[in-house]
C-alpha cells in the first residue's frame, strides 16, 4: 500500500503532506547545487546538508511518541514509520554522496571507513539504521514477533547517539548544530524517562526543560574546552548574551519549555479521565 494511504487503503491527507515534506530538504539541496550555491565544493556541501537532515529527521521521528502523549493526538503515530524510513533514506543518500565524492572508488571508501574513526562510527550507525528500515514493515513485525521487534527497534537510541558523535567528530570548529541536536535528544530521552516513571505533569516538563538547557550548555563548553582549549567559563558565559546569536542551550530551553503550553492544549483537547486510586501520575 502506498505510504499516503490509511489501513483501509484510502488517501490520508496528513500522511500525504508528511510524505511530500520529506522530499523537500533533498530537493532544496539539489536546487542549490543546480544554482551553483553549493560552490566551491558542491558534493562536500551536499554531504554536510544531507547529513544534518538525517540527524534532524531521526530526532523528528523520535519526537513522535512524546508529542503524541503531550498533545494527546494519537494520529501522530501514523507518520512515525514514514519519518523513520525517511531518515534512513537520507542516511543512505549521505553515504552515496560520500562515495561520489571519493570518485566511486569503493576500495578507497572502505579503507577510509576503517582508518577514520568518525567514518567508522557513521558507517555503524548507517548499517544499524538500514537494518531498522528493512525490518520496519508489518510483515517483519509479524515474523520477528512484537517483543523481539521492539527490542531491535529500541537500538535507534544508540544509533542516534552514534550519529551525534559522528557529527561532533567531523566538525572542524563550529559544533553549534551537533550541540543543538544533542540538547534536543536529551529532551526526548528525559521525557521518555519521566513518562516511564509516571511524572506527567507540567512541573516535571518545566524542570526537564531547565535541566536539558543547562546540560546542553555544559556539553558545548566541555567540547570546546577539550577540543580547542578554550576556557569553559567563557563558553558558558556566552549563553547569557544574545547579542551575537542565540546559543544552542537557549534554543533547547525554549523548545522544551514550549512543551508546557502544548501539554495544556492537549489536556483541553482530550482531558484524562479520573484514574483508579493508586495509579495517579505524579506532579
Ligand atoms: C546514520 C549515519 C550517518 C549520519 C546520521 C550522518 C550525519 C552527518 C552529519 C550530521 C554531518 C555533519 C553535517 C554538518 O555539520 O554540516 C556529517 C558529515 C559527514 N559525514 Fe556523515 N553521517 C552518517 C554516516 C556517514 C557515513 C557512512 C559516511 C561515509 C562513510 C559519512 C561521511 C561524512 C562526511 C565525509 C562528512 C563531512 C566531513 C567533512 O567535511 O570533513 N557519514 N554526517
Amino acid at each position: 500500500m502506498p505510504p499516503w494511504t490509511d489501513r483501509k487503503g484510502q488517501l490520508a491527507p496528513f500522511k500525504l503532506v508528511v510524505f511530500v515534506a520529506l522530499f523537500l530538504p533533498a530537493i532544496w539541496v539539489a536546487w542549490q547545487g543546480w544554482q551553483g550555491d553549493l560552490a566551491p565544493k558542491p558534493v562536500n556541501e551536499a554531504i554536510h546538508q544531507i547529513g544534518s537532515w538525517t540527524v534532524r529527521l531521526l530526532l523528528v521521528s523520535l519526537a513522535v511518541t512524546p508529542l503524541r502523549s503531550i498533545v494527546r493526538w494519537p494520529r501522530l503515530v501514523d507518520v512515525r514509520r514514514m519519518l523513520g524510513v525517511g531518515a534512513v533514506a537520507y542516511a543512505v543518500l549521505h553515504f552515496f554522496l560520500y562515495i561520489a565524492d571519493q570518485g566511486w572508488d569503493l576500495w578507497r571508501v572502505a579503507s577510509e571507513i576503517v582508518l577514520r574513526f568518525y567514518l567508522t562510527i557513521g558507517f555503524v550507525a548507517l548499517l544499524g539504521l538500514v537494518a531498522l528500515g528493512v525490518t520496519s514493515t508489518d510483515g517483519m513485525v509479524r515474523r520477528l514477533g512484537a517483543l523481539r521487534w521492539n527490542r531491535l527497534h529500541r537500538t535507534v537510541y544508540l544509533l542516534t547517539v552514534l550519529s551525534l558523535v559522528h557529527s561532533f567528530l567531523q566538525a572542524k570548529v563550529d559544533v553549534t548544530e551537533p550541540v543543538l541536536m544533542t540538547g534536543l535528544f536529551l529532551v526526548l530521552m528525559g521525557h521518555r524517562a519521566l513518562h516511564k516513571r509516571g511524572y506527567r505533569g507540567l512541573l516535571p516538563l518545566a524542570g526537564l526543560a531547565i535541566a536539558c538547557g543547562v546540560l546542553t550548555a555544559l556539553v558545548e563548553a566541555g567540547w570546546y574546552a577539550a577540543r580547542t582549549g578554550v576556557d569553559a567559563s567563557r563558553v558558558l558565559a556566552a549563553n547569557l548574551s544574545i547579542d551575537i546569536a542565540i546559543r544552542p542551550s537557549l534554543w533547547v530551553l525554549m523548545i522544551a519549555l514550549a512543551l508546557v503550553p502544548l501539554r495544556l492544549i492537549g489536556e483541553k483537547r482530550a482531558p484524562v479521565r479520573a484514574q483508579p486510586v493508586g495509579r495517579t501520575s505524579r506532579a
